[in-house]
C-alpha cells in the first residue's frame, strides 16, 4: 500500500487516493497532508489571500433548504431587506479599506422586483467605485441562488466589471439521495440537476463559476466527498468554497445530529487539502463555518491550501438575523474590528492579504486568456 507521503506527491490522483487522504486522523499524516496542499497552493497560485467582503443584504428566502436557519418554514427569525444606500454603503466601507472585491448574498428570491433592485444596486456600486485603485470598480461575487439565463446576464452587465464577475452557486452534496433528503421540500423545489444546469448557464453568462459542499452532512460517506471532488472537475469550476455541516436550531435536521466538532474540523480539512492537490489552480475559500467549529478556523483552512476569504462586512444591526448555522462568528464586530483582526491572523499564516487586486481564479484566466 502507498504511503501518505507518496500519494500527496502525485499530480494524477485515483479514487482510492482520495478517500486514503479524506480519512486521514494521524496528527503525523495530517501534518504531511497540511503541508502538501499548502506548497501546491504557494507554487500554482502564489501566496496571496484575496478578500470578498460579505455583505449579507436580505434573509427574506423562498425556499425550505433543512439545513438552513433562514428557510422559508423558520417563522422564528426577524426578516429584513437592506436598502440600497445601506448596500451601497457597504460595498464603498470596502473599497475604502483597499478590498478589491465583494459578495453579495442574500435568500433566495425570483421576483422581478428583487431582480430589478439587484441589477440596479449593481449599477450604483459599479459607478461608484472606479477609481485610479480600482479602475474597473470592485470586483463582484453573486451569491442570490438559481435564476434564470436572462437574470444571470443581466446581473453580469449591471455588475460593469466582466473581468472581475463571479458566482457562487453549492451544489451541496453530489449524492443524489442525500440531496433530496436536504431538499426534500413540497414540489422539489431544488434538483440537482437544476443546479448543475444553473452552473453551466452561469459559465455562458460568462462568470467565474463557484460552487462547493457541504461537510459531514448526517449520512454522507468519504466515498460521496469523493464523488463531490470528481464533480469539481467535470464542472470545471473556477472556485469552491466548502465548509462544515453545522446544525440550525431554526433548520429542519436537529434530530439527525451532527458530527463531534473535532472530527469534523478534521474532515473538513482534510477535503480543503486534498481538493488543492487534486485541483491545484483554483481558488478555494476559507469558509466562515470552519471559525463556528473552531476559533483560528479560517486561518485553519489557509494552512491547508485556502486562498479566499470572505471577512463579514454585513452592518452588524442585521447580522444576527442572518444565521444559516450554529455559533455563527463575528456577530457583534464591526467591520473594521474584523478588519484589523484578520490581517494579524492571515499573517502568522505565512500568506500575505492582497489588496486593490481583484483576486481571480488562475484556472479562470487559464481557460479565458483574461
Ligand atoms: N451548516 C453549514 N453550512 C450551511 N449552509 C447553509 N446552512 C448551513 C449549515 N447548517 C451553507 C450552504 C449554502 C451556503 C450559503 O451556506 O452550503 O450554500
Amino acid at each position: 500500500m502507498k504511503s501518505i507521503t507518496e500519494i500527496v506527491k502525485q499530480t494524477e490522483f485515483s479514487d482510492e487516493d482520495i478517500v486514503r487522504l479524506l480519512a486521514i486522523t494521524d496528527p503525523t499524516e495530517a501534518e504531511i497532508l497540511r503541508q502538501a496542499a499548502y506548497d501546491r497552493a504557494t507554487h500554482t497560485v502564489g501566496n496571496n489571500v484575496y478578500y470578498r467582503g460579505l455583505i449579507e443584504f436580505s434573509n427574506i428566502c423562498t425556499l425550505d433548504c433543512r439545513y438552513c436557519g433562514i428557510r422559508k418554514s423558520n417563522h422564528a427569525v426577524p426578516r429584513y431587506e437592506l436598502d440600497k444606500e445601506t448596500i451601497v454603503n457597504a460595498a464603498l466601507w470596502a473599497a475604502t479599506n483597499h478590498y478589491g472585491s465583494i459578495c453579495l448574498q442574500s435568500g433566495e428570491r425570483r421576483d422581478p422586483k428583487f431582480i430589478a433592485f439587484v441589477t440596479d444596486v449593481l449599477k450604483t456600486i459599479h459607478e461608484k467605485t472606479v477609481s485610479p485603485e480600482l479602475p474597473n470598480g470592485l470586483g463582484i461575487t453573486l451569491s442570490l441562488g438559481e435564476q434564470s439565463f436572462e437574470v444571470y446576464k443581466q446581473w453580469a452587465q449591471a455588475s460593469g466589471n466582466p473581468i472581475g464577475l463571479r458566482y457562487l452557486l453549492r451544489f451541496e452534496t453530489s449524492n443524489p439521495k442525500l440531496f433530496d433528503h436536504l431538499h426534500h421540500a413540497p414540489g422539489r423545489e431544488k434538483a440537482l440537476q437544476r443546479r448543475y444546469q444553473a452552473l453551466a448557464d452561469l459559465r455562458r453568462a460568462g462568470y467565474q463559476v463557484g460552487s462547493g459542499v457541504m461537510i459531514g452532512i448526517p449520512g454522507q460517506t468519504l466515498q460521496d466527498l469523493c464523488q463531490d471532488i470528481r464533480t469539481f472537475q467535470k464542472l470545471d469550476l473556477d472556485m469552491i468554497g466548502m465548509g462544515p455541516y453545522i446544525t440550525s436550531e431554526g433548520g429542519d435536521m436537529l434530530g439527525e445530529g451532527m458530527m463531534e466538532e473535532k472530527a469534523l474540523m478534521r474532515l473538513s480539512l482534510n477535503m480543503i487539502a486534498t481538493t488543492r492537490l487534486v485541483i491545484p489552480d483554483i481558488n478555494i475559500a476559507a469558509a466562515t463555518a470552519l471559525h463556528a467549529l473552531e476559533e483560528n478556523g479560517r486561518e485553519k483552512g489557509i494552512l491547508h491550501g485556502c486562498n479566499v476569504i470572505m471577512p463579514n462586512i454585513t452592518p452588524r444591526i442585521v447580522r444576527k438575523n442572518y444565521q444559516l448555522y450554529a455559533n455563527k462568528p463575528f456577530i457583534e464586530q464591526e467591520p473594521s474590528d474584523t478588519n484589523l483582526y484578520l490581517q494579524q491572523s492571515i499573517q502568522k499564516t505565512g500568506r500575505t492579504v492582497a489588496l486593490n487586486v481583484l483576486g481571480s481564479s488562475k484556472h479562470w484566466k487559464l481557460r479565458t486568456g483574461l
